[in-house]
């Protein structure tokens, strides 16, 4: 059986980091939340390990997470992080109290004393804390394994039965030797093999939805990004033709997006695919339309309606697939959640469809791991890699009235700085998002003899971990200048072209 380690959650904003650093060790891990499981069923599943997750709350509070005693006497290893830390203390009768001289939060020097955890790990190092409330008198049996300067019981540790405790967090990449902390519990006290490999992770989720999808039908919206055609993909391997997706291609996508997404599910994939064209309807909607945050409406609401209609035409459909990933899950814990959750990409799935089940694969995972499920399920490099693109596609980056015309020149201008960039820059110094803007603005050039009178387009490119906040890429002066020859030379209409120079803050990464 494939070592796997059970990840108690206690409501944790970490919890999911926690199950990913466990996944980056090679072994698989499965969250579950406190009150969906008991001591019998953890024992019957046969994990090797499990790591009691920190929480918002203080033990002693009524309303907070408890579980039953007898998991420490089950004879699996267990570590506690955090609220875990101090729930081992209590379940296994010692005393948490509220810190005196104030929480600790941040780095802070961790002075250890040797023990399995702790192997390779030197006597003083630097950990991430972040509590309130501390282990005051540990159980019997235990022994303080680690303190710091104002937390006098920052781990503890019970060898005997294999019960570990670290005050701090082993996860968060501040902790010095989280990575190895974790290693040792993973690997030297419950003696995982270290084998597991995204392959088995496609394999394990393909095999659990073939069995619990059999014979329903499933919808799914799939938008060409990234998550939702890793999703499909995922989904179409356990379910076939029962997955049917459908596909709005809203006229706003990218030079030939649309049909790569077709080719690349209804060809290459053999899925169910309806691609309905609405690009006439949509611009309909958009007429005369300038304010950027209606036009966001607009596109949101016109989805859902051609979304609906698509479903209608379908009959009966059991399951509403989404490509959800972790970042977008906004309350932990929930896994398939009840609710439709209003997806970002597309501005809000219908409410009032009624669906028996949500299915979300992916939101247990984080964007990279995504495109390893993707690469595994041997989707190709474009859709793997592809740079992040908002729902509302062109729209947010054709400024004023958005017609065909501008529509068609943005999509061009845009291809051609997308290839300049890929072509002429090396590797490591690759934006994470460049695009072209067609401005509002119109503009004196001249081109042979003749006085021109063209639009002006924007060229941005931003390099960013997480997009909240972006500085502008210094691409070199040869992309620009490739690009800006190409775009005036190529296209008519375009008189010039700028280069934004304006980071994140002030300014957002999309011009609306
Ligand atoms: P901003 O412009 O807010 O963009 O700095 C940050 C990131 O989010 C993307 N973005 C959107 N994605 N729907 C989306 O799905 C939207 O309405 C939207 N607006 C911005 C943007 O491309 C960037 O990656």
């Amino acid at each position: 059986m494939q070592d796997k380690i059970l990840v108690l959650d206690f409501g944790g904003q970490y919890s999911k980091l926690i199950a990913r650093r466990v996944r980056e060790q090679s072994v698989y891990s499965e969250i579950k939340q406190y009150n969906r499981i008991n001591t019998e069923e953890i024992v019957k599943a046969g994990y090797k390990g499990i790591i009691f997750t920190g929480g918002p709350n203080s033990v002693y509070d009524e309303r907070s997470p408890h579980f039953d005693s007898k998991v420490l006497d089950c004879g699996i290893p267990v570590l506690g992080i955090c609220y875990g830390a101090q729930l081992m203390a209590y379940m296994a009768g010692g005393k948490v109290s509220g810190a005196e001289n104030g929480s600790e939060y941040g780095k802070t020097r961790l002075l250890i004393t040797p023990c399995p955890l702790f192997e390779g790990v030197p006597a003083e190092s630097v950990c991430w804390m972040s509590h309130t409330d501390f282990i005051s008198g540990i159980p019997e049996g235990f022994s303080v394994t680690a303190h710091t300067d104002k937390c006098p019981t920052a781990a503890m540790a019970c060898e005997k039965k294999k019960l570990y405790a670290v005050q701090f967090h082993p996860e968060v990449m501040h902790t010095e030797y989280g990575a190895k902390i974790l290693g040792n519990f993973l690997f030297g006290i419950c003696g995982c093999a270290g084998d597991w490999k995204m392959d088995d992770f496609v394999k394990t989720t393909v095999e659990r939805y073939r069995e619990e999808l059999k014979g329903k039908k499933v919808l799914m919206a799939l938008s060409g990004g990234v998550d939702s055609s890793v999703a499909a993909a995922l989904l179409g391997k356990a379910v076939g033709n029962n997955l049917v997706c459908v596909f709005v291609d809203h006229g706003m996508m990218r030079k030939d997006e649309g049909d790569f997404v077709e080719r690349t599910f209804r060809d290459s994939f053999g899925l169910s695919l309806i691609r309905v064209n609405a690009e006439s309807r949509f611009l309909a909607k958009l007429s005369g339309v300038t304010d950027p945050e209606t036009k966001r409406k607009i596109i949101g609401g016109e989805f859902i309606r051609v979304f609906e209609e698509e479903a209608g035409k379908l009959g009966k459909t059991e399951i509403l697939a989404q490509g959800t990933i972790y970042p977008d899950v906004i309350e932990s814990g929930k896994g398939d959640s009840a609710t439709i959750k209003s997806h970002h990409n597309v501005g809000g799935l219908p409410s009032v469809m009624d669906f028996e089940r949500i299915v979300e694969p992916l939101s247990e995972l984080f964007k990279d791991e995504v495109r390893k499920v993707g690469k595994v399920l041997g989707l190709p490099d474009r859709l793997v890699y592809r740079q992040p693109f908002p729902g509302p596609g062109l729209a947010v980056r054709v400024i004023g009235e958005i017609t065909k015309e501008k529509l068609e020149m943005l999509r061009e201008a845009d291809a051609i700085f997308c290839e300049e960039t890929e072509k002429l820059t090396p590797k490591d110094k690759m934006p994470d998002q460049y695009f072209a803007v067609m401005t509002d603005l119109m503009s004196v050039g001249v081109k042979g003899d003749a006085r021109t009178y063209g639009r002006v387009v924007a060229l941005r490119a931003v390099s960013t971990d997480d997009f909240m906040t972006a500085e502008w890429t210094k691409l070199s002066p040869e992309v620009l200048e490739k690009a800006s020859g190409r775009i005036t030379n190529e296209i008519s209409g375009i008189t010039r072209v700028v280069y934004d120079i304006t980071s994140k803050p002030p300014a957002t990464v999309e011009w609306e």
